[in-house]
């Protein structure tokens, strides 16, 4: 794994587990939230992609890069469908599959510890991805795997950043450093990518100005509450999270970078 790949997600588990010493055992959605969601606005966001995949109780979703499993207890909470999260990390997976045991939702939410890049078996009605592929340059390889778990014409959503103008020489380091993003592709790059690999009907939904506004939210509110997070965190903690904040925001301020919102099916 790249050394900025684990800095990013090093300090997310202590400070979930901060947090979750002051709650009880058994934990409900809305305890957790925004704890374990690591994609931008939230419930929101999982609505809107559920609105664009056209699920239904019967649908076996894939959550690709699923973290610490929020996007998937949500999911099976709201459509009482069958959700499976995959994930790189061990540590978040296990700590994805405890917190789902604390919600009463392990029957429909299972998680699997692995690469997408080594592909699953074919068994998915609909993935969906929620800042993931940010992570992954290898996009040839990518896309044939998320091709690949689906059933015969079934729907995808992505969320994710996109270059919208050329980017600085210090963007590009701090997407490297700090958000672990080695390239980024343009809009139209990124769905040439997915139509390659056998996707169509695809829309893409240029968010980068709702995404901008949420990030500098997200930054104010930490700032504010800085002071009760160092207590309970200590400092070290707490600057790690300033500081990827703040980078993130600046990122999205300075206009070259943005986020989009894609969703389409597998072409027979
Ligand atoms: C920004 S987090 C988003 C997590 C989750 N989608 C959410 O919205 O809460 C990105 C996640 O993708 C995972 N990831 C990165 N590359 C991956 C890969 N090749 N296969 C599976 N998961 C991956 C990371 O470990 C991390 O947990």
């Amino acid at each position: 794994m790249q050394e900025s790949f684990v800095r990013m997600y090093q300090y997310r588990l202590p400070f979930l587990q901060g947090e979750l010493a002051h709650l009880p055992k058994p934990l409900t959605l809305a305890d957790l939230m925004p704890l374990d969601h690591y994609h931008y606005c939230g419930t929101a966001a999982i609505d809107y992609a559920i609105a664009r995949l056209g699920l239904s109780q019967q649908s076996h979703v894939l959550d690709i890069g699923s973290g610490v499993g929020g996007t998937a207890r949500y999911l099976a909470w709201k459509l009482g469908c069958a959700v499976t999260g995959l994930e790189l990390q061990s540590q978040l997976c296990q700590m994805a599959v405890e917190l789902t045991e604390r919600t009463g939702l392990s029957k429909q939410v299972k998680f699997i510890q692995g690469d997408i890049l080594q592909g699953l078996p074919r068994q998915f009605d609909a993935w969906l991805s929620l800042l993931v592929f940010l992570h992954i340059p290898d996009r040839q390889t990518l896309f044939s795997q998320c091709a690949a778990v689906l059933k015969p014409a079934g729907n995808f959503y992505i969320e994710d950043y996109v270059q919208i103008q050329p980017l600085t020489s210090e963007e590009i380091q701090t997407l490297e450093q700090v958000v672990a993003c080695p390239g980024l592709p343009t809009i139209t790059t990124y769905q040439q990518h997915l139509e390659q690999a056998g996707f169509g009907q695809i829309t893409c939904e240029n968010v980068t100005p709702l995404w901008r506004d949420w990030v500098q939210q997200r930054l104010i509110q930490f700032q504010r509450k800085q002071d009760y997070y160092r207590q309970k965190h200590g400092d070290e903690l707490v600057q790690s999270y300033l500081d990827f904040y703040q980078a993130v925001a600046d990122l999205f301020t300075g206009g070259n970078v943005g986020g989009v919102r894609i969703w389409g099916r597998l072409l027979p």
